[in-house]
């Protein structure tokens, strides 16, 4: 149960951690490609890398799958789980990538 003296605590949380989960935005996106293009973008097995490409490339490929114009065994369905900014802001990423 929680505890009257408890409260006071847990809004100082909330406060703590609303702004830092905004702005996390961006790095959430790319957490989820990481799985599988690598730890650093740099690809794994039968996964293309994606650190230190260009990121009009990068866009143009996922546009690509999205719109089923580029063969895909699963690229096809994950891009369509991410808005347009968000698979911008992770082609920016990976290009910054070396
Ligand atoms: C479940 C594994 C998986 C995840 C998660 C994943 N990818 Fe991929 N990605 C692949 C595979 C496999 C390919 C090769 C095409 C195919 O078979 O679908 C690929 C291809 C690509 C390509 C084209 C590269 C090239 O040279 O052809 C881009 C760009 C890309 N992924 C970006 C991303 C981004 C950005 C994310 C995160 C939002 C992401 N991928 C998440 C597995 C994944």
């Amino acid at each position: 149960m929680l505890k009257r003296s408890s409260l006071p605590w847990l809004a100082a949380a909330a406060l703590l951690i609303l702004p830092v989960a905004a702005s996390a935005q961006a790095p959430l996106v790319r957490e989820g490609c990481l799985g599988c293009h690598g730890a650093n973008g740099a690809g794994a097995s039968g996964v293309p890398g994606l650190a230190g490409r260009d990121a009009q490339e990068l866009r143009a490929l996922m546009s690509a799958y999205r719109a089923n114009e580029r063969p895909a065994t699963i690229m096809n369905r994950i891009v369509r789980g991410y808005t347009d900014e968000e698979l911008a802001a992770a082609a920016d990423y990976f290009s910054k990538l070396r």
